[in-house]
């Protein structure tokens, strides 16, 4: 019901001429087949209010996509675009305005549907390689993966060995399909205790379906639900302001596991590692942690930063073209004369991407695209120096240097390094490591 307070909400100031939600999923339990109605196309969607999602799929570059409507959202934080844009042709069908469900074809047994987005509407199967449809497509369902129904729900691809075989995950309803890639064979599952999805898909190696404006993470083999699911979508795969009723546990959880970027990360002299998301930060003091909003403990920066790094128990926090310094320690004073130009501070235009010190050295270390600067803090007025060109990463998010070395991360993973010397020379790629399991210990 609230979901169809908030939806409600969303159409009425989406379009005023809105008046009941004749077709609407929530009351029949399957989706709209009517266009137009909610899904105006000067609809400004919000993916904060809470969406029920249609269909997610990521692209070559692993970037998600979620769908609504005729519209669909890139990243965690893409605004919401005509689906026509990227996929032209899915508006032939798009008398129903919507995608059923949609996978991404990874199977090896499939070499020439390697790596193509299968999209599902009605009783069609839409085949998409590098955004271009493939000849021949649409088909019917019936006739690729004969024995899957049609006016599917969601679908997800799980190859070897996450499934025994390369399996493509259907679910209409409360019936889930295996599909065998290679052998075409069927098998029905039953799913206990898991919820009908209206989208699911593959990240990480992880299986999540949505339901809701929710997900829970399954067995995509069992349909099993381990942990404390459903959890909030908007707070693990979307950019969202803090919304709703989270206790204190469960924030710090999203915060753990949230698959959206860091703006930026640093740990202090103790080995503290503050990490910067959105309007909040994450604090870990080995295995503890905390969780609060920027607002609350940077109250001058309010959100969003672009880097920060800490520096004689001091955190220099840079946002846009200005850099904040505060003292390490509660509650987190502004120093007096600060703000101050990041150009004054560190002789750099804004906006860079991050600032990372090692301890007992007194130079920062910049990264603004590829390019590495080299600053001295104790050198006034400052002299940035152009240390090197990293060639492994076209854009990184965020980096700090602790014991271990250099941190980079980019994404969900992370990689270290011994020492920024190292990382400019260093022609091996590190092993990536995952943001959220192995820096915050979440447990996916
Ligand atoms: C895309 O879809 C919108 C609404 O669904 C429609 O008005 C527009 O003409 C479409 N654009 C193209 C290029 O088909
Ligand atoms: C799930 O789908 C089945 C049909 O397969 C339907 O009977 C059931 O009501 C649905 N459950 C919910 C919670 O919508
Ligand atoms: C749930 O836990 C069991 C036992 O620990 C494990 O085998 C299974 O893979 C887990 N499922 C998911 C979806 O994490
Ligand atoms: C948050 O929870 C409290 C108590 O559980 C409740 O009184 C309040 O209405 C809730 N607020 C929202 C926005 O859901």
């Amino acid at each position: 019901m609230r979901l169809l307070v908030q939806w409600l909400t969303l159409c009425l100031v989406a379009s005023l001429g809105f008046t009941a939600p004749a077709d609407h999923k929530e009351e029949h339990g399957k989706k709209d087949k009517k266009p137009g109605h909610e899904l105006h196309h000067e609809a400004k969607l919000d993916r904060c209010a809470g969406i029920e999602f249609d269909a997610v799929i990521t692209n070559e570059e692993r970037v998600l996509y979620f769908f609504k409507g005729d519209h669909l959202f890139k990243g965690f934080r893409g605004k919401a675009e005509l689906s026509n844009k990227t996929f032209p042709e899915l508006d032939d069908h798009y008398h129903h305005g919507h995608v059923d469900a949609a996978f991404r074809m990874q199977s090896e047994h499939s070499p020439d549907h390697q790596d193509h987005q299968f999209f599902f509407l009605d009783n069609k199967v839409y085949s998409y390689h590098k955004n271009k449809l493939e000849d021949g497509y649409p088909k019917d369902i019936s006739e690729v993966f004969p024995g899957i129904p049609d006016h599917l729900d969601a679908a997800v691809e799980c190859p070897k060995p996450e499934c025994p075989e390369d399996t493509v995950v259907f679910f209409k309803g409360h019936d889930i399909y295996h599909f065998d890639i290679k052998t075409k064979k069927v098998d029905e599952k039953e799913f206990k205790g898991m919820p009908n999805c209206t989208a699911a898909f593959r990240y990480m190696k992880h299986y999540y379906c949505l339901h809701g404006h929710q997900f829970s993470k399954f067995d995509p083999n069992t349909g099993e639900v381990n942990g404390t699911y459903p959890k909030e979508t908007r707070g693990y795969f979307m950019r969202c302001p803090h919304f709703g009723n989270q206790s204190v546990e469960d924030h710090i959880e999203t915060e753990k596991c949230s698959r959206v970027h860091l703006d930026a990360i640093t740990s202090d002299d103790d080995g503290k590692i503050y990490a910067f998301r959105g309007d909040h930060f994450l604090r870990r003091t080995g295995d503890k942690f905390h969780s609060g909003t920027i607002e609350s403990a940077f109250k001058e920066v309010h959100s969003e930063v672009d880097a920060v790094f800490s520096y004689e128990g001091h955190f220099y926090i840079i946002k846009d073209d200005q850099v904040f310094v505060y003292k390490v320690g509660e509650p987190h004073i502004l120093l007096k004369g600060y703000p101050k130009p990041l150009k004054e501070v560190l002789g750099i235009e804004g906006p860079v991407d991050a600032a990372f010190t090692c301890s007992g050295q007194q130079t920062v270390h910049v990264i603004k695209g590829q390019t590495i600067y080299n600053v001295n803090l104790k050198a006034t007025p400052p002299a940035p120096v152009k240390e090197g060109t990293l060639t492994t990463f076209k854009k990184i998010d965020t980096a700090m240097c602790g014991p271990k070395g250099v941190t980079l991360v980019i994404g969900n993973h992370y990689f270290n390094y011994p020492s920024s010397m190292i990382m400019l020379v260093g022609r091996i790629l590190p092993p990536p490591q995952k943001v959220s399991q192995h820096l915050f210990g979440c447990d996916h």
